[in-house]
Parts: C-alpha cells; sequence; structure tokens
C-alpha cells in the first residue's frame, strides 16, 4: 500500500525494513489476534468490539469541538495507570495538555508521557523509544514529514503521516489512534483518504448545543460496525450513559401535545427518544418544513401522507420536527413517531403519557413492519411504558410483561388510538 505512492518509501521506519517478506505458515505466526486491550472506558470499549488490537490504528473523526481530544486523552489516562501511553498533540501545549487532564481529574497519572510535536519524524521516534501501550496523536492532519517538504494538512501529507504511522504500528505492535477533523463535506481529511489506509474509523457526532455525544463505527476490522457508545460531555470530561433512554427521555413533559416518544435502534441498541412536532400557521409565502435530527426527505413524505391520506391539512401550516438531545435519526422505524408528533400538534391534543410508538409509514399510509421489534418492546418495557403501537405483523412478537402491545396496519389506526379522548 504504501510502495507505489512515493520514491522516498526506503527511508520509512525501522519496523518496515525492505527485505523481502516470505510466506509464514498461519500455525507458525505468534501472538493471538484476540488480545485486546481493554479500555476502562465501557462505551468505547464496546464500539472497538472489546478493546483495542495491538498493532491497530484507529481513526477517530468528528467536527471540530466535539470532544476528540477530550474523550481521547481520558482514554490515555484511563491506560496510563499500566504502563506508558504517549499523547502527542501538534495542536496544543503540553501545558494545555496537563491543564485539560487536571480538569479531567488525573492531574498525575505516571505512565502518560505527553508531546507537542508537529513533526512526524519526532513522533515515530518516541513511538520506537518509548514502545506505549498506546500512541494517540491529536490531530493527523498537524503532523508533517519533512521528507515531502512543507504543508502539514495537505492531503499527501496526512496519507503519507498516516501511512508511516500505519507500518509503525502494524511492525511494533503499538496501537495508534489517530484524531481526524472532518472537513465540511463531511469527508476526513479530503476525500476519505484516510479511510481505507486504517484498520477502524470512529465518528464522535454530536450537536453543540446539547450535552449527548454518540461514537459510532463506520468501520471495523476488528469488530462490528453496528455499535454505539453514547456520552455526555460535562465539565470535567465525557460520562458515559449506561441508560441512554433514560437520559433523553430525562426532560419530557408529559401531556404536552406534539410529544411522542419512539422506539428507535443505534446499531444493536434500542433507545427511545422523544420526538416533537410542532404545526403552525404559514405567515406568509410557501409553508415551511424544518426537520432536526431527522431526515429532512421523510418529513416531507410524512407531511405529504398526513394530508393525503388522513386530510390533515398542513399546506398552509408551517411544520417543524425536532428529535430531542440532538440525536440524529436515520432510520424508517421513527416515522411513526414523527407523524404521531405532528397529528398531536395539528389537533392540540396530548398522547398518553404510557404509550410509546415505532413503525415505517408507507406511501398509502399503511404501516410498516420494523427490524427487531423484541428488542424495542423490552427497551420500552424497561423504561415503565405499559402500551406500545406496533407495525402488525404475521410473526408477532409476545410483548413483555407489563406491556400492552397494540398491533395495528394503518397509521390512521394508530392516530386513532393515540389521540382518542380520554
Ligand atoms: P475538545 O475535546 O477540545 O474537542 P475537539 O478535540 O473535538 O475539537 O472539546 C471541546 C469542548 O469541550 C470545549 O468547548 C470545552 C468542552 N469541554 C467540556 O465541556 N468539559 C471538559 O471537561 C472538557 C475538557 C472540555
Ligand atoms: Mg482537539
Amino acid at each position: 500500500m504504501l510502495a507505489e505512492s512515493s520514491p522516498s518509501r526506503s527511508t520509512l521506519g525501522r519496523t518496515s525494513a525492505p527485505t523481502p517478506s516470505v510466506a509464514v505458515r498461519l500455525s507458525e505466526i505468534e501472538g493471538d489476534a484476540e488480545s485486546r486491550v481493554t479500555v476502562p472506558l465501557e462505551e468505547f470499549s464496546r464500539v472497538l468490539g472489546g478493546g483495542i488490537v495491538p498493532g491497530s490504528i484507529v481513526l477517530i473523526g468528528g467536527d471540530p469541538g466535539i470532544g476528540k481530544s477530550t474523550l481521547l486523552l481520558q482514554v490515555a489516562l484511563s491506560l496510563a495507570d499500566r504502563g506508558a501511553v504517549l499523547y502527542v498533540s501538534g495542536e496544543e501545549s503540553v501545558r494545555q495538555i496537563k491543564g485539560r487532564a487536571a480538569r479531567l481529574g488525573a492531574g498525575s497519572v505516571e505512565g502518560l508521557y505527553l508531546m507537542a510535536e508537529t513533526d512526524l519524524g519526532a513522533v515515530l521516534g518516541q513511538i520506537e523509544a518509548l514502545r506505549p501501550r498506546l500512541a494517540v496523536v491529536d490531530s493527523i492532519q498537524t503532523m508533517h514529514d519533512s521528507e515531502l517538504g512543507p504543508g502539514a494538512g495537505s492531503i499527501s501529507q496526512v496519507r503519507e503521516c498516516a501511512a508511516r504511522l500505519q507500518a509503525l504500528a502494524k511492525g511494533s505492535g503499538v496501537p495508534v489512534f489517530l484524531i481526524g477533523h472532518v472537513t465540511k463535506d463531511g469527508a476526513i481529511a479530503g476525500p476519505r483518504v484516510l479511510e481505507h489506509l486504517v484498520d477502524t474509523v470512529l465518528y464522535l457526532e454530536g450537536d453543540a448545543q446539547h450535552a449527548y455525544r454518540l461514537l459510532r463505527a463506520v468501520k471495523n476490522r476488528f469488530g462490528p460496525t453496528t455499535e454505539v457508545g453514547v456520552f455526555e460531555m460535562s465539565g470535567d470530561g465525557m460520562v458515559e450513559v449506561p441508560n441512554p433512554s433514560e437520559a433523553f427521555l430525562a426532560e419530557r413533559v408529559v401531556q404536552a401535545p406534539g410529544s411522542v416518544v419512539g422506539v428507535t435502534l443505534e446499531g444493536t441498541r434500542p433507545l427511545l427518544v422523544e420526538i416533537q412536532g410542532l404545526t403552525s400557521p404559514t405567515a406568509f409565502g410557501n409553508p415551511r418544513r424544518t426537520a432536526n435530527g431527522v431526515d429532512f426527505n421523510r418529513l416531507l413524505l410524512i407531511t405529504a401522507v398526513l394530508t393525503r391520506r388522513l386530510g390533515l391539512s398542513l399546506s398552509d401550516q408551517d411544520v417543524f420536527v425536532n428529535v430531542v438531545g440532538g440525536l440524529q435519526i436515520e432510520e424508517p422505524a421513527a416515522d411513526l413517531a414523527i407523524a404521531a408528533a405532528l397529528a398531536s400538534s395539528v389537533r392540540d391534543r396530548p398522547v398518553p403519557a404510557d404509550m410509546a410508538v415505532v413503525g415505517e409509514v408507507g406511501l398509502s399510509g399503511e404501516l410498516r413492519a420494523v427490524p427487531q421489534l423484541g428488542v424495542r418492546l423490552h427497551e420500552a418495557a424497561k423504561l415503565g411504558f405499559r402500551r406500545i403501537i406496533a407495525p402488525r405483523s404475521p410473526r408477532i412478537e409476545p410483548a413483555p410483561a407489563g406491556l400492552e402491545l397494540l398491533a395495528v396496519r394503518s397509521l390512521r389506526e394508530a392516530l386513532d388510538l393515540l389521540l382518542e379522548k380520554g
């Protein structure tokens, strides 16, 4: 992968010596690929697929200010009590990092080595000298390889620096975490130059106005890409949220029109979220549709179905939909919650506090089945909901004790149940 890109590759780190490779018998390869380093931050470990794989290279991307440096410093600190961990920053001074560590409640952890450096050669040298349990490079865009000339952050610099770090990681067994800023178009450091090169790509997502952060694996050579870790940014670092549904519903005002609880899946994890809808007469011009946390086209489809199939007059209304907590919901299983929130707002009638909903809405106003209904039902029951409206399907799941499953075929039936008097 490296050899073809540049003629200067013979000067690559000592770890990838240019001696010709020979094939090795599988049985003769030492080491167990599964001897992972477990991170005490459980939510982080799980997203990686159960800990850090030795010699792996992991890219953590996210918007500026979302908490990447904070989270990775916490990971570094949590491992530094049992050996050396190297944290390289090209963005902050060692004093600043020390200040941050103090804020995270760990002023003096013996094993943590800090280095404020942007010269890749110096960083590679330190990793080899120290052989840490983990090396963090914050951020890959600030690193530059002097052999390639000036200009940290250019695509060729970013790619080469990452490639040399990868070679060192593979050769030495030191796992390396690279922090990457996401560029405006959403790709890390230009057109996905790094994603194919690294073993694992994690994204830290969230909305700067809200405290919740989701850590999601989008590529993982060593685990599933379905896991999601939930954190909350607090005054002293990122706090794990082991029970996100509870957190997302904490501020809910029951009996408020336009508020509906939907059950969504993040990876394999069921999550109860409050979806709010508001409709208000359009003052002038075209009616507006605003989607916060749900797909805009999905919202248009649902408003069209509500208008055409249920006769709700939305064509002279501005429509707003909001997912509480700053979460971004992709799956159509949240359709019913969106539709119900809007209908509840139009009719100015609240939905019962003990009722949750799930279901995809089809163009004819039918409700379509959703994957993993069973785990969703359990999550709703666990959070104390007593009734749930879900699509009727031939293989209907038995509802867990305490939860009544109201299986319906259409959006109309669902809304009748939700918005009935009494
Ligand atoms: P940071 O980790 O620097 O983000 P990134 O590396 O992704 O750019 O975190 C940025 C924000 O987090 C910053 O606005 C300050 C805030 N913050 C907290 O709220 N609590 C904390 O304990 C820390 C260290 C930072
Ligand atoms: Mg940072």
